[in-house]
């Protein structure tokens, strides 16, 4: 069952059914003003934070699921008719609708009784602001008499005291009004300096500012009263609920097409600028009346969506495929890009299934998500691994989490998870690999924020990499403190008390509960940073950071092997998780995924038997599972993991994020054939004809799929915000297309299905474009035995650096194997 379709040239996601099984969204904003929009027109902005600068309201778990938004009403006037062209939240039955997801804009459009409509939500670059540009045509053969209506409620800020603290909130709520303009001022009397607009280009008929004079008592969206009616209140907000709705007049000849431009906006003033008069209580709008009258020309705003187009372009254009598979390259080339983008925007903190005011900037995820946007924005990529070293600790440990509007870490939900540490050094690999800007090592950077406390970044990694030492087990593997990758595996968590957070909650000093998922990350993390630590120069450190992964890895062959795929941990009785002698919870994807990336058992045979295992007993159609068998009960000593209903989630959930390991280990063994398959399960393009069982958008990729011992097997939840965006990335550009940046250039080695005759890819690196052609003649899955550069063949298959050029580099690449 399908919902729409993909229009590759235009970049975009074409819905033709407004009732898609879920909201399917999109995101607007790449900077510092962002909005989550969904097909219908719902969703909600906010500037920076998306708890502590919200601009519009939004209620969760809502029924249905997705109301609030940015809603238009039609009204004819002769007949006093009226729908909203974006179907929600009317949902009037549209004779046609349509809606274009693409690159950092919304096209809704639909036609209702032969006025056909049209808005275009987008946020320019450089500013705080969103436009809608609307546009109503009259195919009617008489004149029409129209009204709009516009209608956004505003929050007060703090999302969560927004909805939490009613007794002084209903009391709070301030507005002005001033020519089309409606400024939304709550606690601008006060500490805030910061206000919000709602500009409308058309003469206005009315307004209103309070939500229940427009809505009138006991009505819901679905009919205003002011719509009905078809004439405003002009209600001004004293408290209560202070909301945006401009009404605007349209009278349309036959064929005619009106336009009007509205603008959302955010502003701050100066401290000491705030007021106008400066003894008044009045908004200084000096500041802001140019920002308002530029967007308010169409001109403007034309050339602004223009430029968006022409920035997405540009990113995109760094890495693009032409493969046999038009779902890897329709990801590749357009929309894993995209998400990876949102991904480094808001991390974990802003989606339909992440409310804004509960997770902010993870520094695991953080540091993953660089793998797949850093070719994109390698400048604020650095800016990111500056200031998510900065919250670093002087242990070398992380707070699991900071605010990006603050910058600070904290621990609100959790801390002391052992792995953190080691993803900042794959992050800055990640970034050393595509730059080559090696100053970034010396960067000063604080622990914990505190001024004085710099040390170069480098310095940080080796504490990332001692952090582990300092805390191995009676095995000799790593402690896992609160919990690894896997946030849900609370190994000394031990709660038995309704409602207390697995992830907060004071957990045992942990002595004894080791993870060999740890273990394996902290051999791949240490033979990157041997490799970092060898190019400055500092061969000590290297051989210290090779020995001690050399001796990690013996551990592990010795206590973290099976027999047939690698333990996942041991627990708090020393017992091991994810073993043959467990009932349940024998094999876990994430140790085999993450020891055989890190080299572990590639010449003895472990690696290939541990993906045999997982082929055997994790993979299904939809994906490779987490775990199994699934935990049927709650294991107190287990945590969280077995708290969720079998097939969900950590508990044997298809948790996307990971599959990509085990994809790489297939690559790391020449398994072309099976990464490919195993990556097509979970393309959500490859699934988008299964839409009805899928059921989340077919252009990104949710963070679970339901396991097979789930009762919706195959079901996708928490779209957009998750690992596996930047891991499905650099999976397929970098390890099956195989063209792969490394400290020295950049490699060719690709593993590919063997039914592949070639494919080529268009990469910009270091100031260069290479166009790489992969041959492939005799049908192999891997093996370059042919690098012809510009003609020339070279040694070896890597392309080094070289001075920017202005015509591409033209590689040839052979796969005789
Ligand atoms: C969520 C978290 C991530 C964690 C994963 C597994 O996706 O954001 O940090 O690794 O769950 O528990
Ligand atoms: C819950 C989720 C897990 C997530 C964690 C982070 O435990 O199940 O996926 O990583 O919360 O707070």
């Amino acid at each position: 069952m399908r919902f729409g379709h993909f229009d590759d040239n235009q970049r975009e996601y074409v819905i033709t059914q407004p009732n898609t099984p879920l909201p399917w969204i999109n995101y607007l904003g790449c900077e510092a003003y962002f909005g989550i929009i969904s097909n219908t027109a719902g969703g909600y902005s906010f500037y920076r934070d998306a708890r502590l600068r919200r601009l519009t309201r939004y209620r969760y778990n809502n029924a249905p699921f997705d109301f609030g938004g940015r809603y238009l009403y039609l009204r004819d006037n002769d007949t006093g008719e009226f729908w909203s062209p974006s179907w929600q939240p009317t949902r009037t039955r549209l004779d046609k609708y349509e809606c274009r997801h693409g690159l950092g804009y919304t096209i809704i459009g639909s036609s209702y009784r032969k006025i056909e409509a049209q808005t275009c939500y987008f946020v320019p670059l450089g500013e705080t602001l969103e436009i809608w540009k609307f546009q109503v045509t009259n195919r009617r053969k008489r004149p029409v008499k129209l009204s709009v209506f516009s209608s956004i409620e505003f929050c007060l800020w703090d999302a969560q005291d927004d909805a939490a603290n009613f007794q002084r909130n209903f009391s709070t709520g301030q507005v002005e009004i001033v020519d089309e303009v409606i400024y939304h001022k709550t606690e601008y009397r006060e500490r805030r300096n910061h206000f919000a607009w709602f500009a409308c280009s058309g003469k206005l008929a009315g307004f209103d500012t309070q939500r229940d004079t427009f809505l009138g008592a006991y009505r819901g969206w679905d009919n205003p009263a002011a719509v009905e009616r078809g004439k405003s209140f002009n209600s001004i907000a004293h408290g209560w609920v202070p909301h945006g709705s401009h009404h605007v007049k349209v009278n349309l000849k036959p064929g005619e097409t009106k336009e009007i431009i509205f603008i959302l906006g955010y502003h701050e003033n100066p401290v000491d600028q705030k007021f106008d008069p400066p003894a008044s209580q009045t908004i200084n709008k000096k500041t802001v009346k140019p920002v308002i009258a530029k967007y308010l020309d169409r001109k403007n705003v034309d050339a602004a969506f223009k430029s968006l187009r022409r920035y997405w372009d540009g990113l995109l254009g760094i890495y693009q495929v032409q493969s046999p598979d038009i779902h890897a390259n329709r990801m590749v080339n357009i929309w894993n890009a995209c998400q990876c983008m949102a991904t480094f925007n808001v991390s974990r903190s802003a989606s339909f299934y992440e409310s804004g005011i509960g997770r902010g900037l993870g520094f695991r995820d953080s540091n993953q998500d660089l793998l797949g946007f850093v070719h994109m924005v390698p400048a604020r990529a650095r800016e990111r691994i500056l200031d998510l070293s900065a919250t670093q600790l002087e242990s070398g440990g992380a707070f699991h989490q900071y605010q990006p509007l603050t910058k600070r870490g904290n621990n609100d939900i959790g801390g002391g998870f052992n792995d953190d540490p080691h993803w900042l050094i794959l992050g800055v690999a990640a970034y050393l690999k595509e730059t080559g800007d090696w100053s970034i090592l010396d960067e000063p950077v604080p622990f914990e924020n505190a001024p004085g406390s710099e040390q170069p970044l480098y310095e940080h990694l080796r504490r990332s990499f001692n952090y582990t030492l300092e805390r191995l087990g009676p095995h000799g593997l790593p402690l896992i403190g609160r919990a690894d990758w896997n946030d849900c595996l609370n190994l000394n968590c031990f709660s038995d008390t309704p409602g207390q957070s697995f992830q907060t909650t004071t957990n045992k000093d942990g002595k004894v509960a080791e993870s060999v998922f740890i273990a394996g990350l902290f051999v791949l993390a240490g033979k990157e940073l041997a490799a970092i630590a060898k190019k400055r120069g500092q061969s000590e450190d290297a051989e210290r950071c090779l020995a001690e992964a050399v001796k990690m890895e013996k551990v592990i062959c010795q206590h973290g092997w099976d027999g047939e795929w690698f333990v996942r941990a041991y627990d708090d009785f020393g017992k091991p998780v994810g073993s043959k002698v467990c009932d349940e919870g024998k094999i876990f994807i994430e140790s085999q995924g993450m020891c055989v990336m890190a080299g572990i058992g590639l010449n003895d045979g472990k690696a290939r038997l541990a993906l045999e295992s997982v082929n055997q007993r994790l993979a299904t159609k939809h994906g490779i599972v987490l775990q199994q068998p699934a935990f049927s009960k709650y294991y107190l000593h287990l945590g969280e993991i077995s708290s969720y209903p079998p097939g969900y989630k950590e508990n044997a959930g298809i948790f996307c994020h990971n599959n990509p390991w085990i994809i790489i280990a297939e690559t790391m063994i020449g398994n072309g054939n099976r990464a490919f398959d195993y990556y097509t399960r979970i393309n959500p393009s490859a699934r988008e004809n299964i839409g009805g069982i899928h059921r989340c958008e077919p252009y990104v990729f949710a963070q679970m799929i339901a396991g097979k011992d789930a009762p919706t097997h195959g079901e996708a939840k928490n779209s957009w915000l998750t690992g596996a965006a930047a891991w499905t990335y650099f999976t397929i550009t970098q390890r099956i297309l195989g063209i792969r940046t490394e400290f020295d250039g950049l490699r060719v080695d690709p593993v590919i299905p063997a039914r592949w005759k070639g494919f080529t890819v268009t990469r910009r690196f270091r100031g260069n474009t290479y166009v790489i052609a992969v041959k492939n003649p005799k049908r192999k899955q891997r093996g370059v035995t042919k690098l012809l550069v510009d003609g020339k063949a070279i040694a070896g298959n890597v392309l080094p650096v070289c001075p920017p050029r202005s015509g591409p580099i033209r590689v040839e690449a052979v796969l005789e194997g």
